[in-house]
């Protein structure tokens, strides 16, 4: 077993941390408040080359392993988790899933673009009433021989106003339940497609979620993904890998949270000493860092799988389902070493808190994770 990282993953964590702390932290409140999406921040991801981590170079990719896009998550996260959903959303949602299952004129038509940041995607999953419940697809893809005419609404779309290419997942023919249901590539300006309202969160209030409205959209048939019928196994084998962005997210987020929580106890003082003496606040910064760097060893594991082509459906679940609580652990007794200062916002890990949440809801929320484990274990 060998723990080190390479010299690549160490240059490209180096680069992402560089970035984070240069071009992310200042101005992270303001976008927070102001529900900004940060624009010339994910332009400069791109000439990084962030937001096509994993894809092949030949599509204008960084051709990078897992591991190393889970370490740039990981760093962004530390410091701005709107905009680290952005860069997970366009790499392990729609890049590789175009990249897996896309036909090679889709790819050469649309990949490029997204992992180039050229423009940037959404996965179109989430309905007002098939969120955890995915296969209640109540959106339409009707078949008209040479395209799809899709109805329909979707929410909660990361992404939903700033991106350009949509992945949709509806459903064809219902008498043939999961396995009668499409995923198609539609672009933004399609008539009959248009962005429904902002949301207005309780974190990551810097990435745009909307809801979407397909009126009889005309979609090509060579827009759609793979197989007739093959669109919820498309949204399941990609989620498993959007499940270790999210927890890299929420590794992230935690390790963030305690950096600042350590620096501030070792600064503030109280009863005539730093507070990190006193052992109520160096406990908590023990169960703090052991936990993150278990969530750490889970994290790389999935990523490592992944890399490996091992299935990573268990690892992945099982990171993700214990990274988000560890994100939300630490975050809350991160405000709490803070003290009165932990719930001003000039002091971050408010909007870590906030942020936090969303990574036990999104891309499967955690009971669905432990569905996922369960049924898993239980086959073995
Ligand atoms: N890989 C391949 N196939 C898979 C699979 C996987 N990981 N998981 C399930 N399947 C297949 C099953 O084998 C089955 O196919 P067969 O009938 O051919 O065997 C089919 O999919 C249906 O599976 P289930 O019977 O297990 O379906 P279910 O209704 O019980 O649901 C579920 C399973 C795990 C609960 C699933 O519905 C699920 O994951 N729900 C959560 C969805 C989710 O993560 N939503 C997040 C929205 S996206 C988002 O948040 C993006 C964002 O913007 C940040």
């Amino acid at each position: 077993m060998d723990f080190t990282l390479s010299e690549e993953q160490l240059m490209i964590q180096k680069a992402a941390r560089d970035f984070a702390q240069n071009e992310l932290l200042p101005g992270v409140i303001e976008r927070d408040d102001a529900q900004k999406f940060p624009a010339e921040q994910v332009k400069k991801m791109s000439e990084l080359g962030f937001m096509g981590m994993m894809v092949d170079p030949k599509y204008g990719g960084s051709g990078l392993d897992t591991i190393s896009y889970a370490l740039v998550m990981e760093e962004l996260s530390k410091v701005d988790a709107s905009a680290s959903v952005i860069v997970s959303v366009n790499n392990s949602l729609v890049c590789w899933g175009l990249e897996t299952f896309g036909s090679e004129a889709q790819k050469e038509k649309y990949l490029t673009r997204l992992s180039t940041g050229q423009c940037i995607g959404a996965f179109c999953l989430s309905e007002p009433e098939a969120g955890s419940d995915a296969t209640s697809q109540k959106t339409t893809a009707a078949d008209h021989g040479d395209h799809y005419i899709v109805n329909g609404t979707k929410n909660w779309i990361t992404n939903g106003n700033s991106a350009e290419i949509y992945l949709v997942i509806a459903q064809t023919d219902i008498s043939k339940g999961h396995k009668g249901i499409n995923a198609l590539i539609v672009e933004k300006g399609m008539p009959g497609f248009e962005i429904g309202p902002k949301e207005n969160k309780l974190g990551i209030r810097g990435s745009d979620t909307h809801s979407l409205i397909f009126n009889d959209v005309k979609v090509p048939k060579e827009n759609r993904i793979g197989e007739d019928g093959f669109g919820f196994k498309f949204a399941m084998k990609t989620l498993a890998g959007g499940r270790i962005g999210i927890a890299a997210q929420a590794l992230g987020i935690a390790a963030g949270a305690y950096e600042l929580a350590k620096k501030y106890s070792k600064e503030r003082k109280a009863f005539g000493t730093e507070i990190s003496n006193h052992q109520a606040i160096a406990f908590k910064l023990a169960d703090m860092h052991t936990q993150i760097e278990a969530a750490r060893h889970m994290v790389y594991k999935a990523a490592w799988d992944k890399d490996q082509g091992n299935n990573y459906d268990l690892s992945s679940a099982m990171a993700k389902l214990y990274a988000s609580q560890v994100a939300m652990d630490t975050t809350i007794e991160a405000v709490q070493i803070h003290g009165g200062n932990g719930f001003v916002k000039d002091y971050h890990v408010e909007r870590m808190m906030r942020d936090a949440k969303i990574t036990q809801i999104y891309e499967g929320t955690s009971e669905i994770q432990k569905i996922v484990i369960s049924r898993s274990i239980l086959r073995e």
